[in-house]
């Protein structure tokens, strides 16, 4: 009789880790493989397929991904300047991806179509995006009805509900529809907490990308999703772990304002907790990459994030983006990377 292991038992006998069992498994390159409830098992006797990747962490089967939200300081133009700080073959062996201040996830969503990571973890304060992640996870059917929505009566009615268990589906198809179809992608509130952004001007926009959704909602699966500070990432972060941190930006401009994201504002002592937080993941051994505008595009004299990270590495990456908040003024400036 043909006797089976778990994906844990092929994995240690492989040499691989288990998530990549599971895709072996999924992308039916075991021979005799099967799900058994939610589980894989292998025959004793299968022998590991043939590795097709170049370095340890690539998927053979890259799928793009794109954010299901538009967020301002989103990443999406740095994610091939962002990624070439992901470990590759030869160096220590890293398992785990942390993005505790998410957003809209350029990075994480590329890094989910394209690495092969054992373990993810996103969070963000935002509650009401925190919860649309939640619910593009695990309730990605229901989401689809979000369409039917119109924009002002949309907001009244997001507005109107409170975030529970009974309200969450909803919630979050009307946060995606006022995401796609509000100014600028923007996330306001006035000082009761109420979503304020204005329509914006889009003649066709693209609310419910079905094909993308049920895509992110698949890879989401395996990810823990936290509503709160990223100081709650602590205990997931260890010497195995690549941690990508994407604060709100200092404001580059005396009226840009540009970090109101919430309720809550990140000033300088804000940008000087993370730096302690930095210090802290660093001293556990994890591979720290931390973005920000850089304060020199207005005064080549602030050495705030030079002084701060004199410890790390500093690079200085060009990117063209808005440089005021009427967005009457885009040009070329150069945002920050700082790593250990
Ligand atoms: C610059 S945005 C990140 C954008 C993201 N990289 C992207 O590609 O869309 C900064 C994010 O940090 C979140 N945030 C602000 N304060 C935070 C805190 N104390 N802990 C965790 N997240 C926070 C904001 O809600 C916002 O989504």
């Amino acid at each position: 009789m043909l006797s089976y292991i778990s994906a844990k038992e092929a994995a240690e006998k492989w040499g691989i880790s288990q998530r990549r069992v599971a895709i072996l498994c999924s992308e039916n390159r075991i021979n005799g493989a099967m799900m058994v409830g939610n589980m894989w098992i292998i025959p004793a006797n299968a022998e590991k397929p043939a590795d097709k990747r170049t370095t340890r962490y690539e998927r053979e089967h890259k799928v793009e991904l794109k954010p299901f939200v538009k967020w301002v300081g989103g990443k999406s133009q740095l994610v091939s300047e962002l990624e070439k700080f992901i470990p590759s073959e030869g160096d220590r062996v890293i398992k785990k991806y942390a993005e505790p201040m998410v957003g809209g996830g350029a990075l994480f969503f590329s890094v989910l179509g394209k690495y092969d990571f054992d373990e993810f973890y996103i969070g963000d304060t935002n509650a009401e995006l925190m919860n649309a992640y939640k619910v593009v996870r695990d309730n990605v059917d229901e989401l689809e009805n979000g369409r039917k929505y119109h924009y002002y009566t949309a907001r009244e009615r997001f507005n109107s509900l409170h975030l529970n268990d009974e309200t969450a589906v909803e919630k979050a198809a009307l946060f995606i529809f006022l995401n796609k179809t509000c100014f600028n992608g923007l996330y306001r509130v006035n000082k009761k907490g109420q979503f304020n952004v204005p329509m914006g001007a889009y003649k066709n926009p693209t609310i419910c990308d079905e094909d993308n959704l049920r895509n992110l909602s698949s890879v989401l699966q395996n990810v823990t999703i936290v509503c709160g500070d990223y100081t709650l990432s602590k205990d997931f972060i260890d010497r195995d772990t690549f941690v990508y941190i994407d604060p709100p930006y200092r404001p580059i401009s005396e009226t840009s304002g540009f970090t109101s994201y919430n309720s809550d504002c990140f000033d300088d002592n804000e940008q000087r907790r993370l730096a302690e937080f930095i210090a802290e993941i660093d001293k556990k051994g994890a591979k720290i990459v931390l973005s920000n505008s850089d304060p020199k595009n207005v005064n080549p004299e602030d050495n705030f994030f030079d002084e701060l990270y004199k410890d790390y590495k500093i690079h200085r990456v060009s990117a063209s983006r808005m440089i005021n908040s009427k967005g009457e003024k885009r040009g070329k400036i150069n945002e920050l990377m700082i790593s250990n």
